[in-house]
């Protein structure tokens, strides 16, 4: 599926042929993640086993494979995995941005841990199709980041189908402390499903390509550009939770724990990239571009056009003057302490929202720093950011809070449980940046 071995053989020959300042390695074909097998021949179900096991190098990987294998399901589907913890020390898996029942969150502080030598079985229906992803939400910044995180795809089978290129981004062994100071961390050595700059091609005569993007860091940022738009087209037509209202040019930001789908249209060689850019008086990049995937074509013909995306075309839900729910971020670098209404966890006040009614809840960042959020259990509609509401209808399960924003969401909790709301820098959310909504099951 991605191009001939042999004129891999040969572009990295090309490349160690030329002086080159860039190049001086052979350059690495980009390789899917591994994808789970199915156990189960029952097309409406999933059956995986995923082993939660330490390599010989100390890295952490589920079966083997880091990031984990793949997860593929379609809507509707039932899906049902087996975590055997080989590790020495307790895990749990959270499905991140899948509805699931509160039992199946994988949060130690509803369901308890896995130990060591123990196994647990995960059983949930998938409802929505998007681009979603599991980890361990125990000790999480150090398991995520040792390697246990992998994709989970869900699939609506109505979609335009167009080769698909999974793309798992990482910064590996990110190591110990963070100071994350102001705008978030570019990082500069990622990896792309384990690889660093790897070679992708051009996959089909027609240049178009669906690409799933997953920012699986705990600190750094991605803003996902073209090198050159005139050989790479762009644009992000997917969020956290599939199709919005419309589809956002380039520069596309992709904060910490964060998805994003993208439609690729290659005309010639171009690459994928990042650099970070400042939303304070105009877009306005401020720092060296990062080459993260370069695609060559060896297949040639006209672009195609774009297909036919179902974007809902829905304007946000307006605004209502009404607050449920007020969550401030805080905290700074200097104290070293993260906080959300000035609680560190686990001494929070969990806020309580009754079940099956829209509610406000609103995040404001009061800190000097910027911070995904993220909340468990439930979507989210973007209503407006310091005021101004997006341009379309927008679901999300993270988003990104920039310093001093204010942003306001629309919150349908229809499941009942406690369930986390937390900055997806995963240091910050280990250090206390994490509180409870509260749903009770009677309205
Ligand atoms: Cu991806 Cu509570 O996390
Ligand atoms: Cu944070």
């Amino acid at each position: 599926m991605h191009g001939a071995r042999w004129l891999v053989i040969l572009l990295a020959w090309g490349a160690g042929c030329r002086p080159s300042s860039e190049t001086n390695i052979a350059a690495r074909p980009l390789e899917p993640p591994a994808a789970a097998v199915d156990l189960d021949p029952d097309p409406g179900r999933l059956e995986v086993r995923l082993v939660a096991e330490r390599a010989s190098d100390g890295s952490y990987r589920y079966s083997g494979a880091r990031p984990g294998p793949t997860l593929r399901a379609r809507v509707g589907d039932r899906v049902v995995v087996h975590l055997d913890n080989a590790l020495t020390d307790p895990t749990t898996i959270h499905w991140h941005g899948v509805g699931v029942p509160n039992d199946m969150d994988g949060v130690p502080w509803v369901t308890g841990t896995v130990a060591p030598g123990e196994s647990f079985t995960y059983a949930f229906t998938v409802e929505r199709a998007g681009t979603f992803w599991y980890h361990p939400h125990f000790d999480t910044a150090r398991q995520v980041d040792r390697g246990l995180h992998g994709l989970f795809v869900v699939e609506d089978p109505s979609q335009p189908a167009l080769p698909e290129l999974l793309l798992v981004f990482d910064e590996p062994d990110e190591g110990g402390p963070h100071p994350i100071h102001g705008h978030g961390r570019l990082g500069t050595h990622w990896t792309v499903n384990g690889t660093e700059t790897p070679v992708a091609h051009r996959l089909v005569e027609s240049g178009r390509m669906r690409a799933r993007v997953l920012n699986a860091s705990n600190t750094a940022y991605l803003w996902l550009e073209s090198s050159d738009p005139s050989s790479l087209e762009l644009r992000a037509v997917a969020g956290d939770q599939g199709f919005d209202g419309g589809p956002r040019e380039a520069p596309v930001l992709v904060g910490p724990g964060d998805r994003v789908e993208l439609e690729l249209g290659v005309r010639s060689a171009a690459s994928l990239r990042t650099r970070r850019w400042s939303l304070n008086g105009g877009e306005v990049p401020y720092a060296p571009a990062v080459e993260l995937v370069r695609f060559q074509v060896d297949t040639t013909g006209d672009l195609s056009s774009s297909p036919d995306w179902p974007f809902s075309g829905a304007l946000p839900t307006p605004d209502v003057a009404r607050t449920d729910v007020l969550w401030a971020l805080m905290g700074s670098d200097r104290s070293g302490r993260w906080t959300i209404n000035a609680e560190v966890f686990p001494n929070i006040t969990p806020e309580t929202l009754p079940l099956g009614r829209p509610a406000i809840v609103e995040v404001r960042n009061m800190s000097p720093t910027e911070h995904p959020f993220h909340l468990h259990g439930f979507v989210f509609e973007l209503l407006s950011r310091n005021g101004v509401a997006p341009p379309f209808r927008t679901i999300e399960d993270t988003i990104n809070v920039r310093i001093r924003e204010r942003l306001r969401l629309r919150v349908t909790p229809e499941r009942p449980g406690d369930w986390m709301a937390h900055c997806h820098i995963l240091p910050h959310a280990d250090g206390g940046m994490m509180t409870v909504l509260r749903v009770p099951p009677q309205p």
